[in-house]
């Protein structure tokens, strides 16, 4: 067995649910607390001392060099029903690939694994590297709840310390992920550009009513304006080039025989430039608010995040596309690289997806294509 195969069947079963065959791995639960005992126990057997930056990252250091240092990671956590790959891979990575390099290095390295990347428990994506790089204010960061109530302060167990200048000694930031699309047709690729990208909540009210004494005519149904919103950020998508997504909905009181009183639908939009993002999202407001009227109903959007257009640093996108002789791809996924990138100079390694499906059980990568990444990982630090 390799050593690849050995490390992922030790994560394999954790946070699996046995339904879906996908991973609920969210941000300070058992199943994420747990993937971090993992990168304990493997920073231990290699005598690398883990650092927590108090807000939710572990960085395990190696090598000895005093030069400024490199770091390489990724994230446990999961969407739900998430895909084996997304975030790990990265994780596990960057440990075999330090195994690869010889001892001492002349810089150190940290492997780190951030928290929240998803932000599938509190809605905020990146929320560990944000903290980290000072992108959003600890006390906001602080405040986030997730669906039961509870706060990022209360998970986290601490107030998040924000920028504490962590990076001030670090150089580079390398992440190795699994591809999310259809483009890459070898094993690995090198990352040269994030689509900008966010999320939007729209809250359509309307009025809770009896669904059989309310004639049609007397409704005030947000459901409506919801569906019509829907569709319309499909289309005002496809128009564009650009991306839509409702993947979350919640409906209040959420009865099969009451109209609804407010449906709450997530937005979340990506486009290859910010015009075109920020066109995509007023047109789609400005079309549900049309519908509203004609549905006796309100909309509100709110901005729940928002990420820049990403360009990797050119340099190394360069000098890693010569090394691994490996073709250049931008993605319209979002990533911890992004955030840093705005701080060090970053760049990303894809491995090759078969499925083209990722924040899926579906999405796969060969154990040969992983191993590919890896070798391809441990000749960038090197
Ligand atoms: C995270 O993976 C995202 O792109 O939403
Ligand atoms: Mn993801
Ligand atoms: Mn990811
Ligand atoms: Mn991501």
């Amino acid at each position: 067995m390799t050593r690849f195969r050995e490390l992922w069947d030790q994560l394999a079963p954790i946070g699996r649910d046995p339904d879906s065959g996908g991973y609920l791995r969210y941000a300070w639960t058992p199943a994420e607390l747990a993937c971090r005992e993992w990168f304990r126990a493997q920073a231990d057997a290699r005598d690398m001392p883990v650092e927590e930056d108090g807000n939710g990252n572990l960085i395990a250091w190696y090598g000895s060099g005093s030069g400024p240092a490199v770091l390489t990671g990724s994230h446990f956590d999961s969407v739900p029903h998430g895909g084996a790959y997304d975030g790990p891979l990265g994780i596990v990575s960057a440990f075999l690939a330090v195994d690869r390099l010889p001892r001492p290095t002349d810089r150190p390295i940290g492997v780190v694994a951030f928290a929240e990347e998803e932000g599938a428990r509190f809605g905020v994506p990146c929320l560990g590297s944000r903290l980290l790089t000072g992108a959003i204010e600890p006390a906001r960061a602080a405040a986030l709840t997730d669906r039961a109530g509870v706060t990022v302060e209360a998970a986290l167990g601490a107030r998040p310390t924000g920028n504490t200048g962590l990076l001030d000694r670090v150089s580079r930031y390398v992440e190795l992920h699994i591809e999310q699309g259809r483009a890459l047709e070898v094993p690995v690729g090198v990352g040269t550009a994030i689509w900008p990208h966010g999320r939007w909540r729209l809250d359509f009210a309307g009025e809770a009513n009896h669904a059989g004494t309310t004639r049609m005519a007397d409704r005030r149904d947000p459901m409506l304006t919801y569906a019509y919103t829907v569709l319309a950020a499909n289309k005002e998508a496809r128009l564009r080039g650009a991306h839509a997504t409702v993947g979350r909905v919640s409906v209040e009181p959420n009865a099969t025989n009451a109209v609804p009183a407010l449906v709450r639908g997530w937005l979340d939009a990506r486009a290859a430039d910010a015009e075109t993002l920020s066109g995509l999202v007023e047109a789609v407001h400005k079309r549900a608010v049309e519908r509203a009227a004609r549905d006796g109903t309100t909309v509100t959007l709110t901005e729940e995040s928002v990420s820049p257009v990403v360009d990797f640093d050119g340099g190394l996108v360069d000098s890693c596309a010569r090394l691994l002789d490996a073709p250049v791809l931008p993605t319209a996924a979002g990533h911890d690289a992004g955030v840093l990138s705005a701080h060090v100079p970053t760049v990303m390694l894809f491995v090759r997806n078969p499925t083209g499906v990722s924040h899926s059980p579906v999405e796969h990568a060969t154990d040969e294509d992983c191993e590919a990444g890896i070798e391809a990982l441990a000749a960038v630090l090197a």
